[in-house]
């Protein structure tokens, strides 16, 4: 067997390959940011080929880097952006249309007339989820309306549907295999997670042709092959990268509870066999399918998380590099007032607003760029307090402590402002590749690589700690301006 355990991590603006050996250390990493299309307001798509592509290229770079031989990699598995959704030609494996990006509000009113036709509850107890452009559902009847021909190919099984996930491993296996996994099945607001089969009633009522989509398979098998220089190598896991984030935590308890703090914020806690209904605006959905069987989590999505610093960055320049957001975060004492509502692409949870846009209140004539900055490093911080106070509300229980990872987990500021605002401890582990890891970790338990469950928890470590320390009533007052400006961005773009 292979000494290594290669992850593909395909996210929102960049393709990974991250190459871990047995005692997870990381051998080498390569990574590609890839294009980003907003041809409308409110629209968010990806080049399905570009994503392909630069996965391919990061793929092979890191193989290069290393060292290594192919014949040296046990297993891939693969994680990625969820929901995004993918719709390609069976026999030229040519896309028939962008990736339409889990982000895309494009199908807000497709939604609202399906709530209109009744199938709100449907869809919660279906699905675990709640009604919204956010999921693949509505993105693919979207795209089967609005190209010529395409509705009636799918029906024949000539044009597929994939999720990220799906695309890449059909790409991988030259065309085989056309499968996912019961997390990334768990985003398309089609899948029953109670019968875990797609749901009849849904695909109806969007006219969507069962035989486009992929068989769901468990989440740690071997799914196929993909040849790398004359080398046969499995791919053997797959997850959703938020999953795959709880799995690579070691999060195998229920009660057990992170939060990703990526391009957006996702806290996940398992709930075991249990699926966990939410009265609070969390989403219930599939932890992982493994051992013939699944396991349910929590979430809380919220849209704009880390990518509030990408537009301080890109769009009003503010700073070179991401990373300087903690300096300038740092020089202001504190928000000096102002409170940044990140809306840009509406409110996931607790709030659900589809038509909600961002907001910058507070302003003064002594505002500086540094308040402006801390006002964005604090609302990923009030997001995720939201998602944990809904989580308690919904499950009874006081989350203990919150594991944390994420690019924006490095950020000593955010995750310091996160303890206090929630009051709870906040630990961030040894590695922060958690979502690569959780891929890897499924690709090798499939494989044998490694033993079980037990045998990565002991694997996983601390590696810091951050301790709450913000007085009580400044946290409430905190948390009471913060609210206070959500109020004030619902339903703005509503038509
Ligand atoms: O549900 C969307 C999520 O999977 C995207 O994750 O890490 O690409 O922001 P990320």
């Amino acid at each position: 067997m292979g000494d290594y355990i290669l992850s593909l991590d395909q996210g929102t603006t960049s393709s990974r390959a991250i190459l871990f050996d047995r005692a997870q250390n990381i051998i080498g990493v390569a990574q590609k940011e890839f294009t980003q299309y907003y041809p409308q307001e409110g629209w968010v798509e990806h080049d399905a080929m570009e994503i392909w592509s630069s996965q391919y290229g990061v793929m092979m770079e890191v193989i290069a880097q290393s060292g290594i031989r192919p014949a040296d990699i046990a297993a891939i598995g693969i994680t990625n952006q969820r929901e995004t959704t993918i719709l390609w030609d069976r026999a030229t494996g040519r896309p028939i249309y962008n990736a339409v990006v889990w982000q895309c509000r494009r199908t807000a009113e497709l939604v609202d007339r399906l709530r209109a036709n009744g199938l709100e509850g449907h869809i919660r107890q279906t699905t675990g989820l709640i009604p919204d452009a956010y999921f693949s559902a509505t993105k693919i009847s979207w795209i089967l309306d609005h190209v010529d021909g395409a509705r009636e190919k799918a029906r024949r099984g000539e044009v597929l549907f994939g999720t990220v996930d799906t695309w890449l491993l059909w790409k991988l296996t030259g065309g085989a295999v056309h499968a996912t996994d019961p997390t990334n099945a768990s985003r398309t607001m089609l899948y029953d997670i109670h019968k875990l089969d797609w749901d009849d009633t849904l695909l109806q009522a969007l006219d969507i042709p069962r035989a486009m989509l992929p068989q769901v398979r468990s989440s740690s098998e071997i799914y196929g092959y993909t040849d790398i220089q004359g080398a046969r190598v499995p791919i053997a896991g797959i997850a959703g990268d938020q999953q795959a984030a709880l799995f690579g935590q070691t999060c195998f308890t229920p009660g057990d509870a992170k939060n990703t703090y990526g391009t957006g914020c996702f806290l996940l806690m398992n709930t075991g066999d249990t699926p966990c209904v939410s009265r609070n605006g969390l989403l219930t959905t599939i932890a992982i399918g493994l051992d013939g069987r699944v396991e349910y989590a929590l979430e809380g999505s919220v849209f704009v998380g880390g990518a509030v610093i990408q537009w301080l960055r890109d769009e009003l320049r503010f700073f070179p590099e991401s990373r300087d957001a903690e300096y300038f975060a740092r020089k202001a004492s504190d928000n000096g007032g102002v409170y940044l509502v990140p809306a840009f692409t509406g409110l996931g949870a607790p709030y659900w607003d589809m038509y909600a846009r961002g907001i910058l209140v507070g302003l003064t004539r002594g505002t500086k760029r540094e308040h402006i900055t801390r006002a964005a490093q604090e609302s990923i911080a009030y997001q995720v307090a939201d998602l944990v106070h809904a989580m308690e509300a919904d499950t009874g229980l006081p989350l203990r402590q919150l594991r944390a990872d994420g690019g924006a987990s490095r950020d000593g500021f955010l995750m310091q402002f996160q303890a206090d605002v929630l009051d709870r401890q906040v630990l961030r582990p040894a590695i922060r590749e958690t979502t690569a890891l959780g891929a890897a970790y499924l690709a090798g338990l499939a494989t044998g690589f490694w033993s079980d469950r037990e045998e990565l928890r002991r694997l996983w470590q601390c590696s810091a700690c951050f301790t709450p320390a913000m007085p009580a009533p400044q946290r409430e007052h905190l948390l009471g301006q913060w609210h206070r400006a959500v109020a004030r961005c619902r339903g703005w773009a509503q038509p």
